[in-house]
């Protein structure tokens, strides 16, 4: 397994008390509701030098489709960021089990990271509407890109076109701490000179990709 962080600035906070309650059952019933992800993961376009930051990686879901495209003999790797211990400790699990030694777990709070290195990809995969400060975390994001890096983001849609039962999806995706309704694009658009964004389902999910 790769090098293991932790930031003692993490304090807990509901979604970590959330997550210590969830992470047990992530894996087992999170396939039911978190589409997209390979969608997401080609929008990166990785390359096998790559260096790659997950920002709220959980249980490391993802670490399969990312890490297999990377070169460790290259530089490739991949870093999974995320508060909480009880999701990183599944995420480290997955990495010593696959004998993944260019993929490593940083425990850090997204809005206040501040790693000692840049990456080429930066990726949010369902955890930008579960970060209080979101918009912290797309600075601290913005900050750890390479010059020629290109920041991706998968999340739920506002739901726009499902007229029924729309409510209903935000309240009950509120409820689980996460807010579809924050200007998450615009505010990609305000950091980034290129952002190309694509509605999934009517908006049930969207993959954007931002680079300078
Ligand atoms: C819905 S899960 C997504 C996990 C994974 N990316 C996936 O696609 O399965 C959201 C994750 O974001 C993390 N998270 C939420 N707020 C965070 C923050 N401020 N800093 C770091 N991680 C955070 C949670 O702990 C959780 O593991």
């Amino acid at each position: 397994m790769g090098n293991t962080t932790r930031n003692s600035e993490c304090s807990s906070n509901p979604v970590q008390g959330f997550y210590r309650f969830h992470a047990p059952i992530y894996d087992l019933t999170r396939w039911m509701f978190l589409f997209r992800r390979k969608a997401a993961v080609r929008a990166m376009e990785i390359e096998p030098h790559h260096r790659i930051l997950e920002v709220g990686c959980g249980t490391g879901l993802n670490f399969a489709n990312v890490a297999t495209q990377l070169d460790p003999t290259r530089g490739g790797k991949l870093v999974g960021l995320d508060f909480s211990e009880a999701m990183l400790a599944r995420a480290r699990q997955r990495v010593a089990s696959s004998g993944w030694r260019h993929v490593s777990c940083v425990q850090a709070d997204a809005s206040k990271m501040q790693l000692s290195e840049q990456f080429d990809r930066i990726f949010f995969s369902y955890s930008i509407a579960m970060i209080p400060d979101w918009r912290a975390a797309l600075d601290r994001a913005a900050e750890h890109l390479d010059p020629n890096g290109r920041v991706v983001v998968l999340e739920f849609g506002r739901f726009e076109h499902w007229p029924l039962v729309g409510g209903l999806c935000r309240g009950w995706l509120r409820l689980n701490h996460v807010d579809v309704m924050q200007p998450y694009v615009e505010a990609m658009r305000e950091r980034f000179a290129h952002v190309h964004v694509e509605q999934w389902l009517g908006g049930y999910a969207f993959v954007a990709r931002a680079n300078n």
